[in-house]
Parts: structure tokens; C-alpha cells; sequence
């Protein structure tokens, strides 16, 4: 069985060496895998709740589209799109929508984190805070499930919005599943033992930080990130501690086991910073060097790009497409075509709930009741010699055959060949008799 894995890139930045070594190299590998399913996509749609920018957001959108080519992503395997191409998760987003609790996105983390900002400034608790922000785990769960993902790797500030899918899912599952799995509930994963790269500082390298080393920048520019790298103040020839120097944890994430050792040898034997960090510079070069030069000649052939996405969104909503129109119907959102064919196989609920019951009279004849929903009895059959003919009787009024119903009073009966099969109680008068009719006829109208 192939493992379904998804995951989505919020299109707002530029990737730096953090995403890198923390993202995008162990999704390109995950992918590969003979077992691998792979479900890339850019999350564009995300990036309007954060960013009111659009030429930014289009850049962002490029620039990460060409580095995930670049860096050997095969889109023969992998199924790489973009969100906002992919109609069919707002569609979904919908139908979600209406089956998540307000009380779940209240927990949310991020929405909850503005609330308190506003909050402690005195502000209006929802300022500033759109529905995009606060629906936003919503449309995460929408690109999930829409693919039946298994499998959902993110980082750890991203797990509750998995479990939120799973929550969402489940739900829609119990009301419209009729017992069967509509969606498959993802996990979420992290990979423990990915690298999480340290920033110029010291500390986790992220743009909000402002300490990155570019993915894709010129080798000069390279170069003069990693110069900004922070160490201690240690001359050549001083032994270097290479556990407390963040400048061995970079050159870590990069090198082969070998290539560590070296340099761990030789910092402790007192190689100079300066050239420690043009190892590293070296070290990145090869890793990096060639994929710059294709990252370039995509991001100049933006319509090569726009190709290839649009392949990609092709692919996926082969599977998007008739999956929706499943959950559609499952909703209730149906062709009023097949309204005769009762495609569901569910069961009128009036049907369902009045029910025939037979019993055996002591003179040994063979009599049936109707009662409706409530239990109150309807009909009483006239006595049949045999269960067999009680049988038919009760089969043909089952099937929907024309009613031919006779009023008598208060009450009425039942003709079926020219002779009364059955009869109903007395009613009070003649409107409750009426209604009663009205009941039957509900019961034994044929099913759609
Ligand atoms: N919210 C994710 C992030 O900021 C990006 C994302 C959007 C995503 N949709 C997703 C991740 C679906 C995994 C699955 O990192």
C-alpha cells in the first residue's frame, strides 16, 4: 500500500537554508520513496490571511515553485500544485465549514495568541482579526482531506491543525458517512531527527529573526552571510569547542559523516574561524551550487513554470474532482436526475419508521397490523386463511401499489382487487381520520 503524504508552503517568503535543511530537503527525499505518494502543494491561498501584499505574494509564489524544482523535486512522481488552482478545496472548505465547531477554531492556537495580544493592549478582542485567521485551520483541513492524506508533515507549531482535521473529519464522517470512511484521518508528522538549522545569532534561523543564510542567493552573497556568522572570540590556534559553536552545527547539517569528524578534529586542534567559515562556504557551495543554476533558469521562464503547475493541478483534481462530487452527494447536494434511482440506498425516513407486523389469530387465521412511526396502528388486515396470502397482501402494499382507499365514517379501509384487505380503527372524526390517511400514504409511497 502507498502512503499518501501532503503537505503545503505557505507562499509569503523567500526560502533560506533553515527551510532548506528543515523542509524541503527531507520532503524532496520522502518523496522518492518507492511507497511514497507525495502531495506538495503551494499554499497560496494561506498566504492572503497573512500578507495583503500582492506582488509579494506572486514573487513568493515563484520563488518557491522554482527552488522545489531545483532541488530535484520530480513532478512525474510527486504531485506538486498550487492551492489556489485546485477549486475544489474551497469548495470543500464549505462543506467543512459547516460541520466545525466555533468552540474548536476558539482553541486555535494562532487565533487565540492575537486575541490575547489585543487583549493585553487594551484593545477590542477581535481587532484586526479576519475570518480568514480565524477559519483558517479550516481550509488547512480542506487541503488534508480533499487528497485523503495519510500522512501530514509539519513543524510543531502546525499540529493542532492536523488534529483539528482529524476532528473535522471524523465528524463529517459520523453524519454523512452512512458507516463508511469518507475521510481518511491524517496524522501529523515530525521528523525528530531533521536538522533545525541556527540563524547568523545563534538562534533558530527564521525571517523573523532577520538571521538567515540565503538558499539561492549569489555565491558573493553566500559568502557574506556566512562571514555574519556569530562565534567566540577565540584566535587561530586556540582549540575551538565545536558543541557550542553554531558554525559546526551548520557545517553539521550539510556534511558527511567523514567531512564532521574532520572538522570537528581540526576546530579542536585550533583552526582559525575565518577559515571554518570558509569551509562552510565550500561545503554549501557543493550542496547548493548547481541547484542555484537551475533556480535561476526556471525563475527566467515563468511560463515553463506556469506549465508545469498547471500539469500539476491537472493531476490532482483528477482525484479532487469525482472525489468532491461523492461528498457532495453525501451531503445532500445531489442532480434532482437520479432522484428516481435513489442512488444512496438510504430509506425514506417514513418508511423506515412504520413498520408491518403479523401476527395469528386463535381461529388459526393469519391477520397484519401497519403502524405508523408513532406506533399507533393504522390498519388491521381482514383475516387471511393462510400467512401466504397475508404475506402478499402486505407485500403489495409495501410496494407502493396504487392505494385505494374508502372512506367509511370515521374510518376507512383498504381495496385491493375489488375487496377490502384492510381496515383502520375508528378515529375521533373524520380530520384525525384524514390525517391518518395522509400518514399511510406517507408509509407505503414508493421509495423514490
Ligand atoms: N499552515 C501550514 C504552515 O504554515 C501550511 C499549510 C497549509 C499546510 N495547508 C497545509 C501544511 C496542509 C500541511 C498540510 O506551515
Amino acid at each position: 500500500m502507498t502512503t499518501r503524504i501532503l503537505t503545503g508552503i505557505t507562499t509569503t517568503g523567500t526560502p533560506h537554508l533553515g527551510n532548506y535543511a528543515g523542509a524541503i530537503r527531507p520532503a524532496i527525499v520522502a518523496s522518492r520513496a518507492a511507497d511514497a505518494d507525495s502531495f506538495y502543494f503551494l499554499a497560496d491561498y494561506h498566504a492572503l490571511i497573512k500578507c495583503d501584499e500582492p506582488a509579494r505574494i506572486q514573487r513568493s509564489r515563484l520563488e518557491i515553485a522554482a527552488t522545489w524544482l531545483a532541488l530535484g523535486l520530480d513532478t512525474n512522481k510527486a504531485t506538486f500544485y498550487r492551492q489556489s488552482d485546485i477549486p475544489e478545496i474551497t469548495e470543500l472548505c464549505w462543506l467543512l465549514t459547516c460541520v466545525a465547531g466555533k468552540g474548536l477554531l476558539n482553541r486555535a492556537h494562532a487565533y487565540k495568541a492575537s486575541v490575547d495580544k489585543n487583549v493585553e493592549q487594551g484593545e477590542d478582542p477581535d481587532a484586526g482579526i479576519t475570518m480568514g485567521l480565524f477559519s483558517y485551520p479550516v481550509l488547512m483541513a480542506a487541503d488534508i482531506l480533499l487528497f485523503n492524506a495519510h500522512k501530514v508533515p509539519v513543524g510543531r507549531d502546525q499540529i493542532q491543525h492536523v488534529e483539528m482535521a482529524r476532528d473535522i473529519a471524523q465528524r463529517f464522517n459520523h453524519l454523512f458517512g452512512n458507516g463508511k470512511e469518507l475521510f481518511t484521518l491524517p496524522e501529523a508528522v515530525i521528523e525528530e531527527d531533521v536538522a533545525t538549522l541556527p540563524g547568523l545569532d545563534g538562534r533558530k534561523m527564521s525571517k523573523s529573526y532577520d538571521n538567515t543564510i540565503p538558499l539561492f542567493g549569489s555565491a558573493k552573497q553566500l559568502k557574506e552571510a556566512v562571514a555574519r556568522v556569530v562565534t567566540d572570540s577565540r584566535l587561530p590556534g586556540e582549540p575551538k569547542d565545536p558543541d557550542s559553536a553554531h558554525l559546526f552545527t551548520l557545517y553539521q547539517a550539510f556534511a558527511a559523516p567523514t567531512q564532521q569528524a574532520d572538522f570537528r578534529a581540526e576546530l579542536v586542534a585550533g583552526m582559525a574561524w575565518g577559515e571554518a567559515k570558509q569551509r562552510l562556504c565550500q561545503l554549501l557551495e557543493a550542496e547548493l551550487g548547481e541547484a542555484r543554476e537551475r533556480y535561476h533558469a526556471l525563475i527566467a521562464r515563468p511560463a515553463d513554470l506556469e506549465d508545469i503547475l498547471m500539469a500539476g493541478a491537472a493531476k490532482a483534481r483528477k482525484i479532487a474532482t469525482p472525489f468532491l462530487g461523492e461528498l457532495r452527494e453525501a451531503v445532500g447536494l445531489r442532480s434532482f436526475r437520479s432522484q428516481t434511482a435513489n442512488a444512496t440506498g438510504e430509506k425514506k425516513k417514513a418508511g423506515k419508521s412504520a413498520r408491518f407486523v403479523s401476527f395469528r389469530e386463535d381461529d388459526g387465521s393469519f391477520r397484519f397490523r401497519l403502524l405508523d412511526a408513532a406506533g399507533e396502528q393504522l390498519l388491521l388486515s381482514a383475516p387471511f386463511a393462510d400467512g401466504k396470502a397475508a404475506g402478499q397482501v402486505c407485500k403489495r402494499l409495501q410496494a407502493g401499489d396504487a392505494l385505494e382507499v374508502r372512506e367509511q365514517g370515521v374510518s376507512f379501509g383498504i381495496w385491493l382487487d375489488g375487496e377490502c384487505v384492510a381496515s383502520s380503527p375508528e378515529f375521533a372524526d373524520t380530520a384525525a381520520r384524514d390525517a391518518a390517511i395522509v400518514r399511510l400514504r406517507e408509509a407505503l409511497a414508493p421509495q423514490e
